[in-house]
């Protein structure tokens, strides 16, 4: 009996290690999950400050009549205005808003030095703005700003050290938990032997087996069954290999700037053909040139999107630096608010690119088929980095086309085409093909 109480005493030591090891790694599992809570932005208590204005409905009044030239806290058009209201006496600033042309005429000595100090860039008169508006503007540009902007909420923190040092523990534990399986089971292993020892049992020893491979040599049929086997996967693989040389799909690389089609086409609704302009009328659609961006990032210096959404992929600073490299691209000084005159133009790196031996015309699909972008380029609205999204093969250019309606609707040229065509194909519909969207010369030059 002595022997039977040895092997379950150490078993129960094995038990009681396993059990263990496993609730450590558990509960650290659930200790490293809720890591980051979020912290309140707690700051943003209005000071009311100068004159008792409403700073809410002066931030309306200065995004409709203010923000076109000025911005709180950086040089726009015109001057920063936080805290104007400290510097100017109320009656001058009433004055001013209302009309500053005519101050600098008379030769108020602020407002000349003002005007000097901008360029004698010409600020619009507001007489229609009550005084107690000023007031309320005022208020609103007298409150103080946020605090250093906090550490974007919880998502880098988080996702980097955070979850990657939980992963750590997890993973550590499970290296625990195998190592003393392992140690278990050899212990037990060793203990059996013991008992069987004690108890006289003979462990059978391996016989020599009759090597299956020398068996299998000796069969020529199945010989020649593993080789069709092999040749055949072979040549499939071989083949879907070969199938993708020259295709790039999916193949979406680091731009120069980060540009995200997401946060322009997508959370901004900027319409494609803002940008790629000739999409409709000509054969290629190209990638807009830094003046148009610039028609928007004059004023747009730094990224201000307030919608948590907005920062799954990169931080606040991240995409203000981003557009810092545009304008050191087209060399403006955003604080002098001018051209400096050195450029350093963007290489875009091409991304659609087809064979030089065949032709596609974007007005040709955008235009006349009505295509919409999406069906060939995918939801680029919501593509944070640009990818090509179709293969680009000659086989979905042309299957496309078996199935696609040519648009007869509204046009008279085709609709005597449908007719006739439609005769001739017995079918009521034409497609693209029909139309002789498959012939080898219309693709082919
Ligand atoms: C068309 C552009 C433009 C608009 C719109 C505009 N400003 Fe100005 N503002 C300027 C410029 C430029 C200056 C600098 C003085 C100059 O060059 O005339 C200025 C200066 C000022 C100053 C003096 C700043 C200082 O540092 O002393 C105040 C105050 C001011 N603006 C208030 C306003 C308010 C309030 C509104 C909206 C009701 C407004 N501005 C709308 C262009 C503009
Ligand atoms: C604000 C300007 C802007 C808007 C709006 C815009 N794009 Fe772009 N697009 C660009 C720039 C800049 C590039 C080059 C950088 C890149 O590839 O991300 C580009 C690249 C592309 C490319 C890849 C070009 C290549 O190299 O092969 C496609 C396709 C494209 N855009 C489609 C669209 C579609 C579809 C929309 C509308 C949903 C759209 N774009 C809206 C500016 C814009
Ligand atoms: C029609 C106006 C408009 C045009 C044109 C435009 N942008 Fe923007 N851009 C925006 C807006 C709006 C934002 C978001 C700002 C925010 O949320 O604070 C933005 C954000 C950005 C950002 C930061 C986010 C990101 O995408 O990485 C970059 C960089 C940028 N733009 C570059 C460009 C470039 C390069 C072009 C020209 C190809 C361009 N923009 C053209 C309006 C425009
Ligand atoms: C029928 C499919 C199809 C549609 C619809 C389509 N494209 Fe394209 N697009 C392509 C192909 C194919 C290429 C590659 C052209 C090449 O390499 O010559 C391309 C290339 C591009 C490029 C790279 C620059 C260039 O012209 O080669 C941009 C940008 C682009 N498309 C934007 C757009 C926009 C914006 C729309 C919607 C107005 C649109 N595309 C609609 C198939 C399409
Ligand atoms: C999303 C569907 C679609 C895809 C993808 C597509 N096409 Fe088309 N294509 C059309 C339609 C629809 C028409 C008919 C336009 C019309 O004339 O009304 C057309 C017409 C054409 C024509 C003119 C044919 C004629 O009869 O004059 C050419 C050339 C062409 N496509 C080339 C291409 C090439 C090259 C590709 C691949 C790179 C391609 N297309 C991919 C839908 C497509
Ligand atoms: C709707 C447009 C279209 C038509 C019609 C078309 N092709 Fe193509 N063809 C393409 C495109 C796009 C490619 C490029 C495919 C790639 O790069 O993977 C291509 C590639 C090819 C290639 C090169 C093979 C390769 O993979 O690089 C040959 C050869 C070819 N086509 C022959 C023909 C012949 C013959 C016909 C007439 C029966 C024809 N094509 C009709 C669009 C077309």
């Amino acid at each position: 009996m002595k022997k039977v109480g040895n092997h379950t005493s150490i078993s129960r030591i094995l038990f009681f290690c396993l059990a263990l090891s496993l609730t450590f790694s558990v509960s650290h599992a659930q200790q490293a999950a809720p890591a980051a809570a979020p912290e309140a932005a707690a700051v943003d208590a209005a000071t009311p400050a100068a004159g008792a204005g409403d700073p809410v409905k002066g931030k309306e009044l200065f995004n409709t009549n203010c923000a076109a030239c000025h911005k709180l806290d950086a040089k726009s058009t015109g001057p920063a205005l936080r805290g104007v209201a400290d510097k100017h006496d109320r009656a001058w600033l009433y004055k001013w808003v209302h009309n500053s042309s005519e101050m600098i005429k008379s030769g108020d000595a602020a407002a000349v030095k003002l005007f000097k100090e901008n360029d004698q860039k010409v600020m619009t008169a507001f007489p229609q703005l009550a005084e107690a508006d000023i007031d309320n503007i005022l208020a609103y540009t007298s409150e103080v700003a946020p605090a250093a902007p906090a550490p974007a909420p919880g998502a880098a923190v988080a996702e980097g050290s955070g979850s990657g040092a939980s992963n750590n523990l997890i993973l550590g534990a499970l290296v625990l938990v195998l190592a003393v399986l392992i140690v278990m089971l050899v212990l037990v292993n060793k203990t059996l032997k013991r008992v069987a020892a004690n108890n006289g049992v003979v462990l059978a020893q391996d016989e020599p087996s009759v090597s299956v491979w020398k068996a299998y040599a000796k069969n020529s049929f199945l010989v020649l069954v593993t080789v069709i086997l092999l040749m055949l996967s072979s040549a499939y693989f071989l083949y879907g290999y070969l199938m993708q040389v020259g295709v790039d799909q999916d193949y979406q690389p680091v731009q120069p700037i980060h540009f995200s089609h997401k946060i322009h086409a997508g959370d901004n609704g900027i319409d494609c053909k803002y940008c790629h302009s000739s999409a409709r009328v000509s054969k290629t659609s190209g990638i807009p040139s830094l003046n148009v961006c610039m028609n928007c990032h004059k004023n747009i210096s730094e990224f201000a999107g307030d919608k948590d959404s907005l920062y799954v992929d990169h931080s606040k600073e991240f995409y203000t630096a981003e557009i810092q490299k545009l304008y050191d691209a087209v060399g403006w000084d955003k604080s002098a608010q001018k051209y400096t005159g050195v450029q350093k133009p963007v290489k875009w790196v091409r991304i659609h690119n087809l064979p030089d031996f065949v032709y596609f015309n974007h007005s040709q699909h955008v235009s006349v088929a009505g295509v919409e972008c999406q069906t060939c380029h995918g939801p680029v609205e919501t593509f944070e980095v640009m990818k090509q999204n179709a293969p680009l093969t000659m086989g979905w250019c042309i299957n496309c086309h078996r199935e696609t309606d040519v648009k007869v609707e509204g046009n008279d040229y085709y609709a005597k085409i449908h007719d006739e065509l439609a005769k001739k194909y017995g079918v009521q519909k034409l497609t693209a093909a029909n139309m002789g969207g498959t012939e080898c010369g219309k693709c082919h030059y």
